[in-house]
């Protein structure tokens, strides 16, 4: 496996980054996951339009122009064959002279990108759904920077994994936020429900082409927030990821999500998704 770091391509078990790294001591950095299927980077510009923001959110210069970028990822892709996979991208703000939380002068960033596969979901995960959790969100107040810093989500992933469950949808002031890594939406009385980005979450791009898609469907959608109780009123919830696409939530806190089925929706959404994938090949 090869991977970049810092302008080279280096076998993975080459490349290391310093202990005073800002990312390593500080979390000081933020990342993208951008899918790639087909051979081709998925909704590359509304990925790297989301890392240009969130690296200005907060202020890490970006080393690479859009080009430059894009030029990485293809020799990349050459060099890691495979079948659907992801490419991950991390920039921290780069090595301190000294542990100090003030940035320092002349930092430059540290900048890695890799590729994974994408494991496709388990036909039984589409047949029968996933179950979730409802977790406090213990997360800060700026969800919608895609920063690497990931305590909380991983503590909800965790406790949602100990508990038999695949996902942890989270819950802050009463309102049902989205997932541990993941978009939230419900269905209720026939819409599709999703709550409107803002710094309480990650504007996740999946999230955008499926209100997108469902659009042009005629599928009704409405952006508005979502009340932890109407959990339990919906008929469908549906979490949304580029690496997971739609996964229809069938069972939340151990209790069914509407027959306890993937609904009906779900599988017309699943169905549009997966066409719009296949347009694009
Ligand atoms: N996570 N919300 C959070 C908190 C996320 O971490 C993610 C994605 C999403 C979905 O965004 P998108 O549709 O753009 O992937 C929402 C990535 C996949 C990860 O951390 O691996």
């Amino acid at each position: 496996k090869t991977l970049f770091l810092n302008g080279r391509y280096l076998p993975e078990g080459e490349a290391s980054v310093s202990v005073l790294d800002r990312g390593f001591l500080f979390g000081d950095g933020v990342y993208e996951v951008i899918p790639v299927f087909g051979g081709h980077p998925f909704r590359l510009d509304q990925h790297m339009d989301r890392l240009v923001r969130s690296l200005a959110e907060v202020r890490i210069p970006d080393p690479y122009d859009r080009e430059e970028w894009i030029a990485v990822f293809q020799r990349l892709l050459e060099e890691n064959p495979g079948g659907d996979r992801s490419l991950y991208i991390q920039v921290t703000r780069g090595v301190m002279a000294r542990r100090d939380h003030a940035f320092s002068e002349g930092l430059s960033p540290t900048v890695l990108v890799m590729v994974s596969p994408i494991i496709p979901p388990d036909p039984a995960v589409l047949e029968q759904g996933i179950s979730a959790v409802v977790l406090e969100d213990h997360r800060w107040s700026r969800c919608d920077i895609k920063a690497i810093t990931l305590l909380p989500n991983v503590l909800a992933r965790q406790q949602a994994v100990e508990w038999g469950a695949t996902e942890a949808i989270l819950v802050r002031n009463g309102q049902a936020i989205e997932g541990a890594a993941s978009n939230l939406f419900l269905v209720v009385d026939g819409v599709v429900v999703t709550p409107p980005k803002d710094r309480q979450l990650l504007a996740g791009i999946t999230r955008d082409l499926v209100l997108e898609l469902a659009g042009e469907a005629g599928i009704p959608v409405m952006e508005a927030p979502i009340p932890a109780d109407r959990l339990r009123e919906a008929s469908e919830i549906w979490l949304t990821s580029s690496t997971r696409e739609i996964l229809p939530v069938t069972r939340l806190d151990g209790s069914a999500v509407g027959d306890g089925r993937p609904g009906p929706l779900w599988a017309r959404m699943h169905a549009l998704y997966q066409d719009y994938k296949a347009r694009l090949r």
